[in-house]
């Protein structure tokens, strides 16, 4: 068996844009150049209507660009279908919105356990076993058989964390995770995420209307009007 080189672990957006097609049609995102490497922690701002949400679906292959691409890992979004790209999230990107998501009729650790299954590649029991670890580090472990409205909703968002973890991903996409939280819960969700990043190299992308909670990210892109104003990394 040969082993390749290394596939690149990084998402690029080239020349990218998105329009709405229409009478009147609708530009979301337009001209973005973004690389975004491995074990980065990126701040997206921007106004309300700036294109925020629409480009962190384009960076997680959840929407598709009408001009330029959108490389993730060497995969040119655009240029596979719709299973391989259900796939690609499935196995290396995690998502947190921030109206949780979590599915009601399930208990926090079978809302984990969903994702998992659906990736396979191990026993039932192992992924439990991964799924509580996870908890135990979001100290949740206390609330793996509790269903979401039995949660705060600083500990439900914190569920949401833990189930876009579920898979092990490379990548943390999140949009306003705190913008329904009060300040302090806001402030530990960020912190765990400035925990993937340090401790495990994940990269994290975050959408947040909070200049303080951006300030945490090194690294701050601020659209304006579907453009990239500004890209600028943090020194110190
Ligand atoms: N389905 C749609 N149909 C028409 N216009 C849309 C649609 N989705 C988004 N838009 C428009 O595209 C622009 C970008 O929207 P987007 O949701 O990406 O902004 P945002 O920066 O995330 O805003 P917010 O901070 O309010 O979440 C806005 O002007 C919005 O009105
Ligand atoms: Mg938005």
């Amino acid at each position: 068996m040969t082993e390749g080189p290394e596939p690149p672990s990084r998402i690029v957006a080239a020349g990218v844009s998105r329009v709405l097609p229409g009478v009147v049609p609708v530009t979301l995102v337009r001209d973005i150049d973004l690389t975004i490497g491995r074990g980065e922690f990126l701040a997206i701002t921007g106004p309300s209507g700036s294109g925020k949400s629409s480009l962190l679906y384009l960076l997680g292959a959840l929407d598709l660009p009408t001009a330029g691409v959108v490389d993730i890992d060497g995969t040119v979004t655009s240029a596979v279908d719709g299973e391989a790209l259900a796939t690609l999230r499935l196995r290396k990107i995690g998502f947190l919105f921030q109206f949780h998501f979590l599915l009601s009729e399930f208990t926090v650790i079978e809302n984990m356990l969903i994702p998992m299954r659906r990736k396979g590649g191990t026993t039932v029991r192992k992924m439990r076993e991964r799924a509580m670890a996870i908890l135990a580090s979001l100290h949740l472990d206390g609330e793996a058989a509790k269903k979401p409205d039995q949660l705060s909703g600083g500990q439900r968002q914190r569920a949401a964390l833990a189930r876009a973890l579920a898979n092990d991903p490379d990548y943390i996409l999140a949009d306003e995770p705190s913008g329904n939280l009060d300040t302090r819960n806001a402030a530990l969700v960020f912190d765990m995420l400035d925990r993937l990043v340090r401790e495990e190299q994940r990269t994290v992308i975050a959408v947040t209307h909070d200049i303080v909670l951006a300030e945490r990210a090194r690294r701050r892109v601020h659209l304006r009007d579907g453009r990239i104003v500004e890209d600028r990394v943090r020194t110190a």
